[in-house]
């Protein structure tokens, strides 16, 4: 069922309460170093601007620990800063999210003004979903917007609590959560087929409950990354020193007894004597990898078979780069995926954080259907969960 939009509120003359993610990748000293969740949810925040309301935001920024030094670091100032930027309008940057700072700043809100709260995770009561907190929060605004998709997954009080405190009129969903759940419906009710999946990533204990959800869905699954190493270990094959999750060997042989010819995996691989950059690299064929050395991507004849079998879907979705493509030895094989994806006139979907890394990185987010801006939230949702924070939106 379609959920409540921003579109069903009633906007002018009131204070909206948008639950953002802005938990951007930063540098070391805490620039923004990728703005694209920011960007993400800029269509939400001018419609609600152009239709004569006032926006409080409100996000998450890293993992806070409660030690101030630490802490510092994931103060909203830059992202304030970069927001103010995109918007091309003031973003006032309060220093707490419910305390005085926040309250005056909320209250001398007018039509068009926008204010960005403190990391909301600065208080317990985030975490722990605590009413009172929720209240106070909830208590500076006339109305709740999740346009937080990449938070979707967390029961925290700014997802749920909050959309609580609101009359049910009074809540609704961004035009980023709307487009990912949209994205989300294509891939799981009734894609058009054929169905590819691309998987890959660090480890296949991440993304068992994925497969299996997907299993029935897709016509192939086509599996890259250092999970290759756990199946082909699972199947009796020599593996080397590539990665492998020993404690997940009996999954492994689950899975793929439960895919059949459905699973797919590498013909060939790109290998290395070690982690090194400088390390020596061959590519070896078949389904063993050498004594002393690690397969770090997919060869040359595994990328284009996958590139060929994906210009034949009609629905292709990827989660999980296809070898380490952060050093530019082993990024060929997640190129060729991206590419592959990028031309193909199918709906194709990308989700996970370092796959939606790599896609931006290559310069093809554009020319792929849709890049979601979840990570976890985008893997539990291929897994066929149900998140609360979007049970507490009323569907249309
Ligand atoms: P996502 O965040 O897109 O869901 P994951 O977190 O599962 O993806 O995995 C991403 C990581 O997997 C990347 O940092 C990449 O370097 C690593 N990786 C992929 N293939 C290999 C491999 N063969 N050996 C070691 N690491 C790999
Ligand atoms: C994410 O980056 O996946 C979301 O912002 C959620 O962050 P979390 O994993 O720290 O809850
Ligand atoms: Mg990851």
């Amino acid at each position: 069922m379609p959920k409540q939009t921003i579109r069903d509120l009633e906007l002018s003359g009131r204070k909206v309460l948008v639950r953002v993610d802005f938990n951007v990748p930063q540098t070391k000293d805490g620039e923004v170093s990728d703005d694209r969740r920011i960007r993400s949810a800029l269509p939400t925040l001018n419609y609600a601007l152009e239709h004569g309301a006032s926006l409080i935001l409100v996000s998450h920024l890293g993992r806070p620990t409660g030690k101030p030094e630490e802490d510092k670091l994931f103060r909203m100032d830059r992202v304030a800063a970069r927001l103010q930027e995109l918007l091309g309008r003031p973003v006032v940057k309060a220093n707490d999210t419910v305390g005085p700072d926040a309250q005056a700043a909320c209250a001398a809100l007018r039509p068009g003004g926008v204010v960005l709260l403190e990391n909301v995770r600065f208080n317990s009561g985030e975490k722990k979903g605590d009413k009172k907190f929720a209240a106070q929060l909830a208590g500076l605004a006339d109305a709740y917007v999740n346009d937080a998709f990449g938070t979707c997954h967390r029961d925290e009080a700014s997802m749920v609590a909050v959309p609580e405190c609101f009359p049910p009129e009074r809540r609704a969903i961004g035009f980023l959560v709307e487009k990912e759940l949209q994205v989300l419906e294509a891939l799981l009710s009734q894609p058009k087929k054929p169905m590819i999946a691309v998987m890959g990533g660090a480890k296949v204990s991440d993304k068992i409950l994925v497969i299996e959800n997907l299993l029935p869905k897709v016509d192939q699954l086509l599996i890259g990354g250092a999970m290759t190493y756990t199946f082909l270990k699972a199947q009796g094959h020599s593996t080397g020193k590539s990665r492998v999750e020993a404690d997940r060997l009996d999954e492994a042989k689950h899975l793929l007894e439960l895919a059949g010819a459905k699973l797919v995996l590498p013909q060939d691989h790109l290998v290395a004597t070690s982690l090194e950059p400088s390390a020596e690299t061959k590519v070896v064929e078949g389904s063993d990898i050498p004594e002393g050395w690690l397969g770090l991507d997919i060869g040359p004849k595994t990328a284009d078979a996958y590139a060929a079998r994906i210009r034949g879907a009609k629905t292709v979705v990827w989660n999980g780069p296809v070898g380490k493509f952060e050093d530019e030895p082993y990024r060929q094989g997640t190129l060729k995926i991206a590419q592959a994806l990028a031309e193909s006139p199918a709906v194709t979907a990308v989700g996970g954080g370092e796959t939606a890394e790599a896609v931006e990185e290559f310069g093809l987010a554009d020319q792929v259907s849709h890049v979601s801006t979840g990570g976890g939230a985008f893997l539990e949702s291929l897994e066929g969960k149900s998140f609360n924070s979007l049970k507490v939106i009323p569907d249309k």
